[in-house]
């Protein structure tokens, strides 16, 4: 983990930059691609929860009684970003399985041309939860920017965001729209192209996710 800031950190770990190469191949299938989404958001997920709080608990082993620690236990709640979000999801569930899932789907309004939720389902205590909000790619920021928004209209108070590749136009952009936010990510790329991908990127993440190529 290489804290580049107060509020991003890139999860640099070696096996991580191993998966995310074969993730980036063009060559690699559906499958293989929706596995490695699944086990970076593993990785990132072990990250982002590295600050949680513990208390102490008294436990019985076979042999005596143990102080050990345990969770605080403060709820939390994993938001994808609709479509390429959900890829992240299994990931999160497979470290915190009591975690709650909301799902967010967002469009470009067609006069506005701003970001809107077209669908929302979050748990009824979201603004009791700790949120990680999640989508692979962090691009212009706008789809993640509005969901953050959203959240906060909520009343959610600690919001996370992990992403599996940024380009440094969509971290500038998400930075300056909330002030609290921390972003998790296993890449800063170099930039978009004149079509808002990342470059050098992996291409369309839900397409490849769900193998709509
Ligand atoms: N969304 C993607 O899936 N890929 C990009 O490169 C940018 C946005």
């Amino acid at each position: 983990m290489n804290q580049l800031s107060e509020r991003v950190i890139l999860v640099d770990h070696p096996m991580v930059q191993h998966k995310l190469s074969i993730l980036r191949d063009k060559n690699t299938s559906s499958g293989q691609f929706r596995q490695l989404v699944r086990e970076l958001s593993l990785f990132e997920v072990y990250e982002a929860t590295s600050d949680l709080a513990l208390e102490p608990v008294h436990v019985e082993t076979p042999v005596a009684m143990a102080t050990c620690m345990q969770l605080t236990g403060r709820k939390m709640a994993v938001v994808p970003i609709l479509r390429a979000g959900l890829g992240m999801v299994d990931g999160v569930l497979d470290l915190i399985p009591a975690a709650r899932v909301g799902h967010l789907g967002m469009e470009r309004d067609h006069d506005t041309h701003e970001p809107h939720e077209y669908y929302a389902k979050m748990p009824r205590d979201i603004a009791e939860r700790d949120v990680l909000v999640v989508d692979p790619m962090l691009a212009t920021g706008g789809s993640c920017i509005a969901a953050i928004e959203y959240l906060r209209r909520l009343g959610v108070k600690n919001i996370k965001v992990m992403v599996l590749v940024a380009a440094p136009e969509g971290i500038d952009a998400l930075l300056a729209a909330d002030g609290d936010v921390r972003l998790y990510t296993c890449a800063i790329d170099e930039c978009l192209n004149e079509d808002a991908y990342i470059v050098p990127g992996l291409g369309d993440a839900g397409d490849r996710i769900f193998g709509t190529v």
